[in-house]
């Protein structure tokens, strides 16, 4: 979806040249989430004090790739003999990537928005403005003319709207830049985050939000290193300082450039003026309906630390982050459970701790009902969990896709604990099924791989997954690692139960031996791309699974759909003649799932109906199996490690990952941005 980027050096030379790479890279860093076109806004001249009225800023934007966009501003740099050498020892320049929602993807729509011909103000926006039509309607009653078909032009012109109004029959500037765009958040409805630029305020940026995630960056320069090869550890934030900040939606872009960040909170306007960082909020909730004598109090806050490293953000030896990411994930997995499993010892059981739910887990234990809340993959992952947290806990454990639950306004209750899974954190749906959960009362808990993201924030306890940044829009080690935390859940709830305790063990168990037998089952990716290959001309394919790995079925097929974009459904064999079956014959390819569990059996007369039929199968089944679960004339075995069964879905999943990135790269398709997706789906 939408991605902000904006770029502020202060005190310390940078060329026009450099500004423009640093804010065309941060674009790139923000590639993967999805978009269709982009833009900058940067000066047209160094900025002189003594003048009244600077020129207006310069405005690109292109639809289609970073690349394009690229292409088109040197050459208007060229055409226009713009000079990339000239130095600016303060710059403010705002970047975005738009993913389309009002308006198809084109210059005109493209964000940086404007006031008008003068680019008095520009602004970026990732969100949505839902009283648009109302504000456009009165600013056009005020004379002004639209351009675009977006939701956010109004924000500039409304943000020249206000400024004008202010400063009516004055001779000079009155109002500051946070109170104009105060003023222009109290009539603002929707979710949104947005950075302003205008040439009446030269050199400054502000940046805030309602909804939508904005982290600022900060890193020092000491004086005397004004090359900015190397900066001064971070003490307190001194006006005078020579410093570049950076404010970005995506901490992928930050880190790069610095580590110390401060995750912009939802109300809070952020000001950045002079070297110095002032954020102001208004006390109430929107600031709404306070009238215009109400001020907003000025906010103090710590700058904390990204944990994540530059390695993450980059391939590696990889040609896609998808792939860097499948074979990841002995390594993500590890992180994930680093800390959390307790071997035990001669009088010690072995245990799980999750720092983040023990004093809730009470609460857990008593609750009537868990409900699992989640979108795509990230459902899925808790499909996968389902059983054993079922089995383990006793307690009934529903699913909900977010958005299904807010479209019914399914029953949710006080007793009752709603678990919220969400890669990002940020995913619309995910997110108001959270404000309706909170709303009825339920203790709401987080699984996340986001720190700092709106579902961390806004749920009452929680755990972090610590899979490490997932690039790839198609999700692979977090689903992995979801999963992996979602047993460990279901431990810590049925901690306090001896009947378990055997069964808590093996699982522990297995849960210590998982990287090494994912490890095992990475070997596989040779066959898989061979498999891939014989699958490359296709239209369809079906997977079947059930019990643990209905998950899987369903997870594998959303992988092939989304990246290779091949049709791929993943069914519940248990549902296989009540419809499905009349689809197969000899050409069809299905993936039939029969590793060993309590389905197992079914799982080996499906295969045989199947086969009677004579289905192209491809059959997945436990090491040493091959042989007596497949008929002759199976097309392909793949024989995967076993695990303990409630954790068989993270092994059964990695072929069928390895073999949607396969079958995409074979295909020609685009594994890391498939067709119309984004990474985190922030608009409903
Ligand atoms: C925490 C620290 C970790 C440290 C460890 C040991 C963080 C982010 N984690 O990990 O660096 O090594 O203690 O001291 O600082 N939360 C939610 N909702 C969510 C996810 C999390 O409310 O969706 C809350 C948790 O309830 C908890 C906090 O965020 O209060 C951190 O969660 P998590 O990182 O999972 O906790 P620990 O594993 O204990
Ligand atoms: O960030 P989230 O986990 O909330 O995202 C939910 C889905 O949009 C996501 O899992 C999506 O299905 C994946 N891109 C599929 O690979």
């Amino acid at each position: 979806m939408c991605g902000i980027f904006a770029y502020l050096n202060f005190n310390v030379n940078r060329e026009r040249r450099y500004i423009l790479e640093v804010l065309l890279n941060g674009l790139r860093r923000l590639e993967y989430r999805g978009y269709d076109s982009s833009g900058i806004s940067i000066d047209s001249s160094s900025i002189s004090e003594n003048v009244i009225l600077s020129p207006p800023p310069l405005v690109y934007r292109q639809e289609g790739n970073i690349e394009s966009l690229v292409k088109s501003v040197y050459e208007e740099v060229a055409a226009t003999k713009l000079n990339l050498e000239e130095s600016f020892s303060v710059h403010a320049g705002i970047a975005h990537t738009r993913w389309a929602t009002h308006g198809e993807p084109s210059p005109k729509n493209s964000h940086p928005q404007t006031s008008g011909p003068e680019n008095e103000f520009v602004v970026v926006h990732n969100g949505v403005i839902t009283n648009y039509e109302v504000l456009k309607e009165t600013l056009m009653r005020h004379g002004f003319t639209f351009e675009s078909d977006t939701d956010t032009e109004v924000i500039p012109k409304l943000a020249k709207y206000v400024y004008d109004k202010a400063n009516e029959g004055q001779a000079e500037n009155t109002v500051l830049f946070s109170d104009v765009v105060l003023e222009v958040m109290r009539h603002l409805d929707g979710a949104y985050a947005l950075i302003f630029k205008s040439r009446h305020y030269p050199n400054e940026l502000i940046a805030c939000k309602r909804g939508g995630p904005l982290l600022l960056g900060v890193k020092e320069l000491t004086e005397d290193e004004n090359s900015g090869a190397s900066f001064s550890d971070f003490k307190i934030l001194k006006d005078g300082q020579p410093k570049e900040l950076f404010i970005s939606s995506d901490a992928n872009a930050l880190v790069e450039h610095t580590k110390k960040v401060l995750v912009i909170e939802d109300g809070e306007v952020v000001h950045l003026k002079d070297g110095g960082v002032t954020i102001l909020k208004f006390e109430n909730e929107k600031g709404k309906n306070s009238g215009a004598l109400c001020r907003p109090a000025s906010v103090q806050r710590a700058l904390s630390i990204l944990e994540m490293e530059v390695e993450q953000i980059n391939k590696g030896k990889y040609k896609h982050y998808m792939q860097k990411e499948i074979h990841e994930q002995p390594e993500s997995l590890r992180t994930t459970m680093r800390g959390r499993l307790i071997r035990g010892g001669s009088s010690k059981a072995k245990s799980v701790l999750l720092g983040g739910i023990k004093d809730h887990l009470k609460t857990i234990r008593r609750s009537r009902r868990i409900l699992f809340i989640g979108c795509g993959t990230s459902y899925n992952a808790a499909l996968a969990a389902r059983p054993i947290l079922e089995e383990l806990s006793g307690i009934p454990v529903t699913m909900e896709i977010a958005s299904d639950l807010v479209d019914r306004q399914g029953p949710i209750y006080r007793e009752d604990t709603a678990v919220f899974v969400s890669q990002s954190g940020e995913t619309a749906d995910t997110l108001q099924a959270l404000e309706y959960a909170l709303e009825n009362g339920a203790l709401c808990v987080g699984i996340t791989n986001t720190v700092g993201s709106a579902i961390a924030r806004n749920t009452h306890c929680g755990v972090h997954i610590n899979a490490g940044a997932e690039i790839g829009v198609a999700s692979t080690k977090a689903y992995t690692s979801q999963i992996a935390v979602m047993a460990m859940l279901a431990l810590a709830i049925a901690d306090d139960t001896i009947s378990n305790q055997d069964r808590r063990e093996a699982i522990i168990d297995s849960l210590f031996e998982l990287p090494s037998r994912v490890k095992e089952v990475l070997k596989l990716d040779h066959e898989m791309e061979e498999l891939a290959q014989q699958l490359i001309d296709e239209q369809s394919l079906l997977v079947f699974g059930r019990g643990y790995n209905y998950a899987t079925a369903l997870e594998g097929a959303l992988k092939v759909k989304e990246v290779s974009l091949m049709h791929s459904e993943g069914i519940l064999a248990g549902e296989m003649k009540h419809g499905p079956l009349a689809l197969v014959d000899e050409n069809l390819p299905i993936v039939v799932i029969a590793t060993r569990d309590n389905c197992f059996s079914k799982q080996q007369s499906v295969i045989q109906q199947l086969h009677a039929r004579k289905g192209r199968l491809i059959v997945m089944c436990s090491k040493g199996d091959a042989v007596s679960v497949c008929p002759s004339g199976a097309s392909r075995v793949i024989e995967v490690p076993q695990v303990e069964d409630c954790l068989q879905p993270v092994i059964n999943i990695i072929p069928l990952q390895l073999l949607a990135y396969h079958l995409t790269v074979l295909r020609g398709f685009n594994v890391d941005q498939p067709r119309n997706l984004a990474k985190s789906v922030t608009t409903q």
